[in-house]
């Protein structure tokens, strides 16, 4: 069990072993190639433990001392990518205490005392997905934004708003905008919530029953940032939950991103023909020279499914664990990565192709009122001239049905026709327009042009206050 190179031994678990590991069982058990990315975690973590260690005089400030400066030394070894990951060191934990060894000797070998990897890389992780949250809540930030100031510019544009997919009645671009930004602001809200959740310390609680040493678990939380320590070492040291709630809020996340891209999809079709897409957002077909396709926002869209599988990775790899800590948790790692990187790339991209969208507002004010876009209001207008809303849907249900057969639009319509639909028409009936049926929908939370405007400051004030607090919490 030793290596010739350093005298160290090749298992830092291997006291009780006299035979060598199999090469399988090396390849099949080591993190080291993905845990590697939780380097500067881990460093953060062993210097507060060692820091607390001195300070509750469990090893010497000699100790700490070289502990500390060999760690500094490591993490900038392998920042720089003059660091020898080891496959036959296993993972992050063991790479790090056997190369901090080999640079100060004894003290090295005292940095594990009162910890294990089961608190170690309950510790690591927590620190990754809180910093992982911080760096979605800033994407997130910033898609808001994009979809607030592109709301702001397209103030006036129309286009149909869909029920099944069937316009249905017309809609503020900005409205349909702030739907998304909606979307986006509770997704900062569900991952604010979960970042609260993760920044419970688990270091402390040991392998499994806490440690033997009295050692002072508010100082590792304190100087880690932590909210506040955990109350039950066996949960602690085998709690994923938070991994779930991260994969979770993630994935809703990607759920709108995946939404809004396919919003962009059919505007951008010839079908919808409600917008362009910008060249630098769009690719070609390297067969059909006049293609311009969507793939930024269809990528996205695909992107969602690989987020959503690893919500049900986490939730699998959990149920059948008894307590406490188990290998099985290693699984935890690359799909938390992979999740936030998706999400985090994605986000980036869309926020920087929804400024690039140039919306053609004539043919969005026209297929607004198309395909009797305006039944409603006529039914609407009836029922406000006293006539019982279901006749009213009746009786204009019935134009529509007519006009169909004929060929005419309801402005076609004259004020004779319409009181053949009904008696309760009156010459004002053919002033509903487009602005009619907008402005007679200024409620709060309705798509009339006052609402909206309304609605819209209200989004950059809370985009803003969000800004602050985050200004607040650095
Ligand atoms: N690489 C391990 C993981 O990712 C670290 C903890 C290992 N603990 C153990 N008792 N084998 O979970």
């Amino acid at each position: 069990m030793h290596d010739d190179s350093d005298q160290l031994p090749v298992k830092l678990w291997g006291g009780r072993f006299t035979g060598k590991t199999s090469d399988l069982v090396d390849a099949f058990n080591a993190s080291i190639d993905f845990d590697r990315r939780l380097y500067r975690e881990d460093i953060a973590a062993s210097i507060a433990h060692a820091r607390m260690l001195a300070h509750c005089s469990i090893i010497s400030t000699d100790d700490r001392n070289a502990i500390i400066s060999g760690l500094e030394t490591i993490r900038e070894e392998i920042a720089s990518g003059q660091f020898d990951f080891r496959v036959d060191r296993e993972d992050i934990h063991l790479n790090i205490e056997a190369a901090l060894t080999e640079r100060i000797g004894d003290p090295g070998r005292r940095l594990h005392t009162g910890r294990s990897r089961n608190d170690q890389i309950a510790t690591d992780m927590r620190l990754f997905a809180r910093a992982a949250c911080d760096q979605i809540l800033v994407e997130l930030h910033t898609i808001r934004g994009a979809l607030i100031s592109l709301a702001e510019r397209e103030t006036g544009t129309v286009i149909p708003g869909y029920t099944h997919l069937q316009r249905a009645q017309p809609i503020l671009l900005g409205h349909h905008l702030l739907a998304y930004e909606a979307m986006f602001n509770r997704d900062s809200e569900r991952i604010s919530q979960t970042r609260v959740r993760i920044n419970v310390s688990p270091l402390g609680s040991g392998a499994l029953a806490g440690v033997a040493y009295p050692i002072d678990r508010e100082m590792t939380a304190n100087e880690l940032g932590f909210d506040s320590i955990s109350t039950n070492s066996l949960d602690a040291v085998s709690d994923r939950d938070f991994v779930v709630d991260l994969h979770s809020a993630a994935a809703l996340a990607m759920v709108h991103i995946s939404r809004l891209s396919e919003e962009i999809i059919l505007w951008v079709s010839d079908e919808f023909h409600l917008a362009t897409l910008d060249d630098a957002f769009a690719t070609g077909s390297s067969i059909m020279p006049q293609k311009k396709n969507a793939d930024v926002a269809e990528l996205a869209r695909g992107k969602s499914a690989r987020v959503i599988g690893n919500l049900m990775q986490s939730l699998a790899l959990l149920k059948s664990q008894p307590l406490a800590y188990n290998k099985d948790n290693q699984e935890d790692k690359e799909s938390l990565f992979d999740t936030v990187d998706t999400l985090v790339i994605s986000l980036r991209v869309m926020s920087a192709m929804l400024p690039t969208l140039a919306f053609d507002a004539e043919a969005g004010a026209v297929a607004a009122v198309a395909n009797f876009a305006l039944a409603t209001d006529y039914a609407d207008y009836l029922s406000k001239h006293g006539v019982p809303f279901r006749d009213a849907h009746e009786a204009v249900g019935k134009l529509v049905l007519s006009c169909e057969q004929k060929g005419q639009r309801f402005d076609e319509l004259s004020l004779e026709e319409l009181q053949e639909a009904h008696q309760a028409f009156q010459a004002d009936a053919l002033e509903i327009d487009l602005s009619t049926s907008l402005n007679s929908r200024d409620i709060p939370g309705g798509t009339g042009p006052v609402a909206v405007a309304t609605a819209l400051k209200a989004a950059r004030v809370r985009l803003d206050s969000d800004e602050l607090k985050k200004d607040e919490a650095t």
